[in-house]
Formats: C-alpha cells, sequence, structure tokens
C-alpha cells in the first residue's frame, strides 16, 4: 500500500524513514521525498509521525498559530 503516490512511497518504506530518525515532513520528504509533490499525503504522514511522537501534532498546531 502506498502511503504516497506522488513518489510511490510505500508504508513499509514510510516506516523504515521514522524508524532512521525522521520526526517531521520536511525530514521524510528529504529522506523519501514523500509529500514533496501534491501535498495530499501529509496528513498520512503527520499521522505517522504523531504515532511515535505524540507531540508531533501540537507542535504542527502551535506553528500554524
Ligand atoms: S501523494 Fe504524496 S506528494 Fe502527492
Amino acid at each position: 500500500m502506498y502511503v504516497c503516490i506522488c513518489f510511490a512511497v510505500s508504508e513499509t518504506e514510510l516506516s523504515g524513514v521514522i524508524a532512521a530518525g525522521a520526526r517531521t515532513e520536511e525530514e521524510v520528504g528529504d529522506a523519501c521525498s514523500a509529500g514533496t509533490g501534491c501535498g495530499s499525503c501529509l496528513d498520512r504522514i503527520c499521522d505517522r509521525l504523531s504515532a511515535v511522537d505524540p507531540l508531533h501534532g501540537l507542535r504542527v498546531a502551535a506553528d500554524a498559530a
């Protein structure tokens, strides 16, 4: 199953990128390009990042405020 259609990034690949230390959408994009195209997968990437870092979503909301 792909998380990011634009760059054919799978759930497995995203899990590997996060396991390797990516903690922001930017770091994920740098590592595998996911989220750097149309952006429609950013919510899914954010959900995955929030699963390993519960403060992730809060930081995103604070940055947007
Ligand atoms: S689906 Fe990920 S950037 Fe388009």
